[in-house]
């Protein structure tokens, strides 16, 4: 008997290949899947099977597998410049994207400083505030403030102020210890309780915290809306609009980390919109690139990168490098993402998607094993729960959630629960007759995976 292509790929590359997030042990029993090509929301494997990419490749695939206008910048780009270093020299690409970049941003955010993936981003935000405060003469400043159940990357710096036990337990002794502060999340509120109520708890306990440290503390840290990969855990614009007016009341800087939530993700181009605030520092990546090519940027204030310009000798200059920082081709992928989102009525079809998603989910609500239904734009996610009447959940050690994994690849769709969290987040080219697809395999794999 001939071993399908696919197999044979399947096998090599379990011969060699260390995947990401992932106990390699798992493939002894999971499938190894590959893909031959993509196209709008799907991913092709070799033997004609295909799956809709329902999160959207680890959230960076925004418009679609192979955008036309992408793809076609790519090729033009890889015909002029592959790549040269950013530091003395600098190329059309990076150029054009820091000026779109800072067009669209939210106001006061003037500066673009490139890196290769989220996880660097963070590192450059949470350098650059550090060493802001140096700068200023404050260098006792070296605590950062984050929300419980936060994730901004897995690199030492980014995984500090990371609440996900999950991925920060082993690591904990080389990590920042950050002081957290939970966010008015809908699990969190007490009985009684109204939004506002819990934004105003919320704040005050900031507050408190800053009144007592803030001589200590560079940046609050926050993921703006949706805190994603802690459990899809949403709060209110209030809390936000909150917490940048509490650290202009201390004089701290406020990073938003748009990584996972910006380019309309969250239903306006960046979520920080939806609060009316601008952070001191915003990061950038995923969606950046369409879901091609891995570019990260840091956006800042004026104010900010006047701190560090100074004569050389001062030693206040940012000497922080990666190799590949604002790669022309990347740069130029993104610059074909941000004029689509420019010429093209992105934002008001994912507007119009987020409401058919919405009333698919909204059937949701009294099923035994579904609880805690949420959606903030094109982000949408339910608990997978034993009993949602009597609040019991299962076991996380039972893996549920895996089993909606397998489930849905297969009937043809990616879902890739967090734990029991099962969540949608998929490419804006999505139809309403995909999602309605999408949404019946998740409760079909909720069902299978709650039966004993
Ligand atoms: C909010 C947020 N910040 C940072 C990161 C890290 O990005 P990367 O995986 O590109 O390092 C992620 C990745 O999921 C994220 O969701």
């Amino acid at each position: 008997m001939s071993v399908s292509r696919s197999a044979a790929l399947a096998a090599r590359d379990l011969a060699v290949v260390w995947h990401p997030c992932t106990q390699m042990h798992d493939h002894e029993t999971l499938p190894m899947l590959p893909v031959e090509r993509a196209e709008g929301v799907w991913l092709h494997g070799y033997d004609g099977e295909r799956w809709i990419d329902a999160v959207s490749s680890w959230w960076t695939n925004v418009l679609g597998h192979r955008h036309p206008r992408i793809v076609a910048a790519l090729k033009d780009q890889l015909d002029r410049l592959d790549h040269v270093m950013l530091a003395g020299f600098t190329h059309a690409p990076a150029v054009e994207l820091a000026e779109a970049l800072v067009s669209v941003a939210p106001p006061g955010l003037a500066r673009v400083f490139y890196a290769d993936n989220g996880s660097s981003a963070i590192e450059v935000a949470l350098k650059l505030s550090f060493h802001y405060w140096r700068n200023l003469g404050r260098g006792t400043r070296t605590r950062f403030v984050a929300l419980t159940g936060s994730y901004h990357g897995e690199t030492l710096g980014a995984l500090s102020v990371t609440d996900v036990a999950l991925y920060r337990r082993t690591y904990a002794p080389l990590l920042l210890e950050p002081f957290l502060v939970a966010p008015p999340d809908g699990p969190s509120r007490r009985p009684g309780e109204t939004v506002e109520g819990q934004v105003a708890r919320s704040l005050a306990e900031l507050r408190e915290l800053l009144q007592a440290q803030a001589d200590v503390v560079c940046a609050v840290i926050v993921e703006p809306l949706v805190q994603c990969a802690g459990g899809m855990r949403m709060y209110p614009p209030a809390y936000l609009a909150g917490l940048r007016a509490l650290c202009d009341e201390f004089d701290v800087h406020l990073i938003a980390d748009e990584i996972a939530t910006g380019f309309g993700r969250t239903g306006t181009l960046f979520a920080c919109e939806q609060a009316g605030i601008a952070p001191d520092l915003m990061c950038v990546s995923k969606g950046l690139t369409g879901g091609t090519l891995p570019l990260a940027a840091v956006l800042c204030t004026a104010d900010i990168y006047a701190a560090f310009y100074a004569d050389y000798a001062s030693g206040k200059a940012f000497l922080h490098s990666h190799s590949y920082t604002g790669n022309p081709l990347a740069c130029r992928a993104a610059c074909a993402t941000l004029a689509i989102f420019r010429d093209e009525p992105v934002l008001a079809r994912n507007r119009d998607l987020a409401a058919h998603l919405a009333a698919r989910l909204a059937g949701l609500a009294d099923h035994p094993h579904i609880a805690d239904v949420r959606q903030t734009g094109m982000i949408a996610a339910f608990d997978l729960v034993r009993d949602r009447a009597r609040g019991l959940r299962f076991a996380a050690a039972e893996r549920r959630g895996l089993r909606v994994y397998r489930h849905a690849l297969e009937h043809g769709v990616l879902l890739r629960p967090l734990g029991d969290v099962v969540y949608f987040m998929p490419p804006y080219v999505i139809t309403p007759e995909q999602i309605d697809h999408m949404v019946a395999v998740a409760v079909a794999g909720v069902e299978r995976a709650a039966a004993d």
